[in-house]
């Protein structure tokens, strides 16, 4: 099927509109190596014919094929470890010290935004349990939340393939954390029971339950305009607690949030401090 320069048109602003990823024409390879195989299924005439019925609503099966194909899903167990050491060895401390004096001491609510597979948010669980030994007796949540059914499901399953475990995972943590099942690896039954996961896609309000004492939401802000980067580092603040730090991905900087945003360091992992008496409340 070819891919016309309205067609690409159509196909970005769609993007756009559905999950805030920005493409233009220099990813039309992109474009129709991810998309051609569901213009075909669905006997659409064209890349605009189905960003038509899209738009129609009359196919939330089409949308949601659109979303899982066109996400990049890259992922791996202790991405950037030193992120993780800065967690370990001083914003998790902090949290836990600063807890102390508070009527639930031993409760923590951690949100992964755009966990992808999992990785991330049972890399979270890891460190915990690393940190805490009676970690199951605390009232910890670690919620995962993506915009694609397909990896929101992988995550929640928990099982990985060898050559996913190959990747940040060592000998000592695969023995303690997971169980060998069905060819690969499945996280054992006490780190499962930390996490929790859900859809949610970025771009809609951010309803959660209560205020985060940590988010991660790394290397998906890369993918958007600097409008939607802005407004979505400010929605997630209104998330948190006043004490909570934000990370964000090695490749994203909250350094022109001016003072919205206080950086943190521990090595070489810079984490964030939102300035919420500064920040617009809106979410
Ligand atoms: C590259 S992965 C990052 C995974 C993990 N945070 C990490 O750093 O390893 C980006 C994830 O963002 C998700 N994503 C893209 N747009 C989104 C949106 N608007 N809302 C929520 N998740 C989104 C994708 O589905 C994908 O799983």
């Amino acid at each position: 099927m070819p891919l016309t320069p309205a067609d690409i048109d159509a196909v970005c602003d769609l993007v756009n509109d559905l999950c805030g990823i920005c493409l233009d024409a220099s990813k039309s390879y992109l474009i129709e190596s991810r998309l051609s195989q569901i213009v075909q299924k669905h006997g659409f005439s064209s890349y605009s014919d189905m960003v038509r019925q899209v738009r129609l609503s009359t196919n939330s099966m089409v949308r949601t094929q659109i979303i899982d194909a066109i996400t990049t899903n890259e992922t791996l167990f202790f991405r950037d470890n030193y992120m993780f050491e800065a967690l370990r060895h001083k914003a998790l401390p902090e949290l836990i010290d600063s807890k102390a004096n508070t009527a639930f001491p031993q409760r923590l609510r951690i949100w992964s935004a755009a966990c992808s597979t999992g990785q991330e948010p049972y890399s979270l669980a890891m460190t915990l349990a690393e940190l805490i030994p009676d970690v199951n007796d605390w009232d910890i949540q670690i919620l995962g939340t993506d915009i694609s059914d397909a990896v929101v499901a992988r995550a929640s399953r928990g099982w990985y393939a060898p050559h996913e475990i190959e990747r940040g995972l060592s000998p000592e943590r695969l023995h303690r954390f997971f169980e060998p099942y069905d060819n690969g690896w499945k996280v054992r039954d006490e780190l499962r029971a930390l996490c929790s996961f859900r859809k949610l896609n970025l771009l809609e309000p951010l309803a959660m339950p209560g205020k985060f004492d940590m988010v991660f939401c790394r290397n998906v802000a890369i993918y958007f305009s600097r409008d939607v980067q802005r407004d979505l580092f400010h929605r997630i603040a209104q998330t948190m607690t006043t004490d909570a730090y934000l990370f964000v991905g090695a490749q994203e900087f909250l350094a022109d949030h001016g003072p919205n945003f206080a950086p943190h360091q521990h090595c070489r992992g810079t984490f964030y401090r939102p300035n919420l008496i500064n920040m617009p409340a809106y979410v």
